[in-house]
């Protein structure tokens, strides 16, 4: 607005020394304004514990990575845990500050959360949730999918309050929404002793995709407009799921793998047919974190790695405890030497090393990996 009135001003502009200075001081204020436009990405993340940035500190839970050495490479809090599940940032940390984010989505249940909601979005995400309200109740508190758009709902209703509803849709349109979610729901499943009263594995899979949807839609009806969903990537190969299955190291479960294969096929179908049924209006991308994964998991001495079986942290046998003791003399975290060196930073996470291939990935990559847009695109969209 600022700009537009300076610029209003041009025609009568005497061109004198001076004012020639100022011209062109101002075209490069303007240059620099209209060239990468970055300060303004808005984003609302949803998700398990891949994108938690701490809303489970505040829930009573048994899914909390409040401890060190959880985020002793995460620089804005000087290394200390900031509820992330993975040494530094997560993907969706990364995917924002790829795009020239400034800051990262503070998490919903922190304070104040919801005056900052349409500078930089929020992040909604909780560990050891799912797709369905069922999976991780063994963790006590979580925050299931259905739960966190509620609490989207509540954001929005503020939003509402200070913009308008006109105002808020705008935002809305433009901003990013993701959601990383359905590992723990695939993880609950395979456990034999969680007895989720086995259903067949397809009709499972159903039952996933079809909560899904209602949530996508959901979303779509309070504005969204530009959606990735992350599909899920090949547990069968990380460290808790190996070793339950009592798999030697190089070797992954192929039934878990063959069962998500399944997940993720069925979800890239569901966002093709939302895209024909709501495009060209809104976009949902699907980002296929499996392959991306993989391709690390099985190649990941040229991606600079030296480690993709074992933890860095907690050890490579159960219980997998990363954190560090009160008392530094008996148990001090049996943390690998070089963070930057392994795929695995515990036992299900990935290091941030890993998260940043990814998340480079998603953002650029072709559609091999994003489809039907990269993440880059997307957020570059325009919709009159
Ligand atoms: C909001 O948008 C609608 C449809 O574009 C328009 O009819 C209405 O006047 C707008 N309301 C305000 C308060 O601007
Ligand atoms: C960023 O803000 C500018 C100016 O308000 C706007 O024109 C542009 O569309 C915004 N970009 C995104 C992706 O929201
Ligand atoms: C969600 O999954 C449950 C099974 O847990 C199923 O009974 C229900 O029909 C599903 N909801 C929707 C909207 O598909
Ligand atoms: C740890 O070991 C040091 C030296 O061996 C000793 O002085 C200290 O009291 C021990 N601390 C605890 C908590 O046991």
């Amino acid at each position: 607005m600022a700009l537009q009135c300076k610029m209003g001003t041009f025609d009568n502009v005497v061109f004198k020394p001076f004012s020639l200075l100022i011209l062109i001081l101002l075209s490069f204020q303007l240059h620099a304004d209209a060239v990468p436009r970055l300060s303004n990405f808005t984003t609302f993340v949803f998700g398990d514990s891949l994108v938690d940035a701490g809303n489970n500190d505040y829930i009573f839970t048994l899914a909390k990575a409040d401890s060190p050495p959880y985020g002793i490479d995460f620089k804005p809090s000087g290394g200390k845990p900031t509820g992330r599940f993975t040494n530094g940032r997560t993907i969706a940390d990364i995917v924002g500050q790829t795009l020239g984010a400034k800051s990262y989505p503070p998490p919903y249940l922190a304070p104040n959360t919801e005056a900052e909601a349409s500078l930089k979005g929020i992040n909604y995400a909780s560990g050891a949730s799912g797709i369905m309200d069922r999976t991780g109740f063994f963790f006590i508190g979580r925050i299931p999918l259905g739960e966190q758009v509620n609490n989207f709902e509540q954001s929005r209703n503020y939003m509402v309050n200070a913009m308008g509803e006109n105002g808020t849709r705008e935002v809305l349109k433009k901003a990013v929404f993701s959601l990383t979610i359905g590992s723990n729901d695939i993880l609950n499943y395979v456990q034999p002793f969680l007895g989720h009263e086995k259903l067949f594995p397809t009709t499972f899979l159903d039952f996933m995709i079809s909560n899904l949807t209602l949530q996508l839609e959901r979303l779509h009806e309070m504005g969204a407009r530009k959606l990735i969903v992350v599909g899920v990537g090949p547990l069968g190969c990380i460290p808790f799921v190996r070793a339950f299955n009592l798999l030697p190291s190089g070797k992954c479960s192929s039934a878990v793998n063959a069962l998500i294969r399944a997940y993720n096929q069925r979800l890239k179908a569901l966002l093709n047919r939302l895209n024909q049924e709501m495009g060209p209006d809104a976009i949902f991308v699907f980002a296929n974190s499996y392959d991306v994964f993989m391709d690390i998991l099985t190649k990941y001495r040229r991606f600079g790695f030296e480690n993709a079986d074992e933890p860095c942290c907690g050890g490579y046998f159960p219980p997998f405890v990363c954190f560090k003791s009160g008392n530094a003399n008996t148990s001090a975290p049996a943390l690998c030497e070089d963070r930057s060196k392994y795929v695995f930073w515990d036992a299900y996470h990935p290091t941030e090393a890993a998260n940043v291939i990814i998340a480079k990935q998603l953002v650029d990559g072709d559609e091999s990996v994003s489809f039907p847009i990269n993440i880059r695109k997307l957020y570059f969209y325009n919709y009159n």
